[in-house]
């Protein structure tokens, strides 16, 4: 891990009247290669963490006492009282991430104590690259380390994927948990209930291109909305599959999965669900079998077939699951023009990035192509950096102490 920049270094004596940190976090933000709207039905899915990140520094205060501040303007310094019931700030407020950490563990290894701190991030905000579980989780690490809990990495996983629905996000656990468990160099493949990470390495000639839409999709704000919606209409749609095939109330996705081919769990579900929910269910089904072919493509070296893979997927999160936005359509398309293996919108949808798979000796081209076929086109003028750049595969995060 990289030492804390000076910018960090004056911000904290700014904040904190000259002294200086003992602890640092770095909590990478992620690409999620296959896999969108699985994760909180318990079904699989292949995310990696990027070389993108944010860095938390802080020190141990003598009370219960969180206070946080940012490097970026537009967050306004926060604290708080590290309790078990902590209330919330206003909707949208950056500071509810780090109240949804310290709630959590707070609630099962209070009382904690607190610390002053200071975060600097270069995760592009709202742009479905999960910079608020980075915040989260760096939160939770901080907390861990400082008041030496004993947690696990696998039930911290769990424990933050539960905390961060404090922002009114009912959210699966793919964020927290790769961006904890991932290893340098590899995807991994996540199982849930129980909670498996395994590595997969990333070919050598493979290279994942992140390009921002534009459009920004706030976890905490008006995507939030639909993403519950959508969480509504696949518990909906899974009660009634399993009622109709004789199952109890209590199967899950996985159960209904293992228990009949694909083809047929379709043919039965599109008997009983109505039009607008028969769509959700087979893009949940059919994007676990992508999962499963994408690992199968990943481990072969099959740059093609994953690529199909990921257009396949894009489709079915745009006309079954309805998440996807004419900005991201048309970058999946400029993509595709400028000779990618496969494209594909990544997270939540409803705005933020796509990821596209090129072979390295492209990659080039492909980034010149995208840069004036869709930025330029737009209208967008100078450094590009925080909206088009090729995503390395990275480690998960971790303290040390300084
Ligand atoms: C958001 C959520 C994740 C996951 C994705 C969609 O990023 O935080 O848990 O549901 O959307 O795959």
């Amino acid at each position: 891990m990289t030492r804390p920049d000076t910018q960090l270094q004056a911000a904290f004596a700014e904040q904190f009247g000259g002294s200086s940190f003992t602890h640092m976090v770095r909590a990478p933000g992620r690409v999620n290669l296959m896999g969108d709207h699985t994760d909180y039905n318990g079904l699989p899915v292949v995310p990696m963490a990027i070389q993108r990140g944010l860095t938390l520094v802080s020190r141990l205060r003598k009370d219960g006492e969180i206070c946080i501040a940012n490097t970026d303007p537009r967050f306004p310094p926060r604290s708080f009282e590290l309790t078990g019931d902590i209330d919330p700030f206003p909707g949208g407020d950056w500071g509810n991430y780090a109240k949804a950490a310290g709630q959590a563990l707070a609630q099962r290894y209070g009382p904690l104590a607190g610390f002053d701190a200071v975060v600097s991030s270069d995760i592009p905000i709202a742009a479905g690259l999960s910079s608020s579980s980075a915040l989260v989780m760096a939160v939770a690490l901080m907390i861990v380390d400082l008041n030496d809990v004993a947690i696990g990495a696998a039930q911290l996983m769990e424990l933050i994927a539960e905390a961060e629905r404090y922002v009114g996000t009912r959210g699966g656990g793919m964020d927290q948990a790769i961006c904890l468990g991932a290893q340098p160099g590899s995807a991994s493949r996540i199982d849930f209930n129980p909670l498996r990470l395994t590595p997969i390495p990333i070919p050598n000639g493979w290279r994942f291109i992140v390009a921002f839409s534009g459009i920004r999709a706030e976890k905490s704000g008006a995507t939030r909305r639909v993403y519950n919606q959508r969480t509504r209409e696949c518990e909906e749609a899974l009660r009634r599959v399993a009622t109709a095939l004789g199952l109890g109330e209590a199967v899950s996705y996985p159960g209904l999965m293992s228990g009949m081919p694909v083809a047929d769990l379709l043919a039965a579900a599109e008997g009983v669900l109505e039009e607008s929910l028969f769509p959700r269910f087979r893009h949940v089904v059919t994007e676990a079998t992508r999962v499963t072919s994408a690992e199968v493509a990943l481990k072969a070296d099959d740059i093609a077939g994953f690529g199909k893979l990921m257009n396949l997927s894009h489709q079915s999160l745009r006309d079954d699951f309805a998440v996807s936005c004419a900005a991201l359509d048309q970058l999946t398309a400029v993509a595709l023009g400028a000779g990618v293996a496969g494209a594909r919108l990544t997270g939540a949808g409803f705005g933020g990035c796509v990821v596209a798979l090129s072979p390295a000796t492209e990659v080039e081209r492909v980034l010149h192509r995208l840069e004036r076929e869709y930025y330029i086109a737009a209208g967008c003028e100078g450094e590009l950096g925080d909206s088009l750049f090729v995503a390395q595969p990275s480690g998960g995060a971790s303290v040390v102490e300084l």
